[in-house]
């Protein structure tokens, strides 16, 4: 099955009445609990193309289908359920709330659906990252490294089908660019959630099940394990 299924996206921004084009008829497939991995030089459209696949914005035309549920049009009453529930999105810099506590700030999106164990669950992620001691700094309190992976248990807090990590090591330095990978990689396996990872890592892409490679908008080349 599916979980994910793109359809012939098409992006286009209008900029002093010139159009350019960002995504060029893009169609791929994720099978459920599998890793992928997406590339290309920076302005590609990597960035424009994840908010697209999770309804941060809409395209030009073109169909995404999460869970065979078409999410291209739906507005933001309809998505966000849905999105909080199966979504989980690690950003390159973090965006963690500066007024919570790691803790506060990873039991965020549990709150929001009203777990009775959002605490608990909290409490649990940020030891096995190895942030137990560090549950109530604020994020200004933190390393970069650090602020990752409280930013890694905040998408991992509601077991999200689904997670988009956006160059999540973009701001770190290499030891800590490779803990923060073998983390995300880690919490995956442990869950079986599919992963859509943004990287430049050559390393980490030929661990992935499938990787495509944008340029200039399009899909410049696509490869599955084994191929
Ligand atoms: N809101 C926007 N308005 C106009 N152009 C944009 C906007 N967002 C991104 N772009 C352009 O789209 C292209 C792709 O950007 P992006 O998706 O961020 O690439 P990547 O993540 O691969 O670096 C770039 O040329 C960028 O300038
Ligand atoms: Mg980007």
């Amino acid at each position: 099955m599916n979980i994910l299924e793109v359809r012939q996206l098409t992006k286009t921004y209008t900029i002093e009445n010139r159009q350019i084009t960002i995504l060029d008829n893009i169609t791929f497939a994720v099978p459920a609990g599998s890793f992928m991995v997406i590339e290309g030089a920076s302005g590609s459209g990597k960035s424009t193309l994840l908010t697209l696949l999770s309804g941060l914005d809409q395209p030009d035309s073109g169909t995404v289908l999460i869970q065979d549920t078409d999410i291209t049009f739906m507005n933001e009453d309809e998505l966000a359920p849905m999105r909080n529930k199966t979504l989980g999105f690690v950003f390159q810099s973090f965006h963690l709330v500066p007024s919570l506590t790691s803790l506060e700030n990873v039991m965020f999106p549990a709150e929001l659906k009203k777990d009775p164990q959002a605490e608990e669950k909290a409490e649990l992620l940020l030891k096995k990252v190895g942030l137990g001691k560090r549950r109530f700094n604020y994020p200004h309190q933190l390393s970069g490294g650090e602020k990752q992976r409280v930013a890694i248990c905040r998408a991992m807090i509601n077991d999200p089908a689904l997670i988009f990590a956006d160059e999540p090591t973009g701001n770190l330095d290499s030891e800590n660019s490779s803990a923060i990978l073998d983390l995300l990689l880690d919490l995956r396996r442990e869950r079986g959630s599919t992963l859509i990872l943004v990287t430049h890592s050559t390393a980490i892409a030929a661990m992935a099940d499938k990787k495509i490679t944008l340029k200039d908008g399009r899909i410049a080349g696509s490869k599955n394990r084994g191929d």
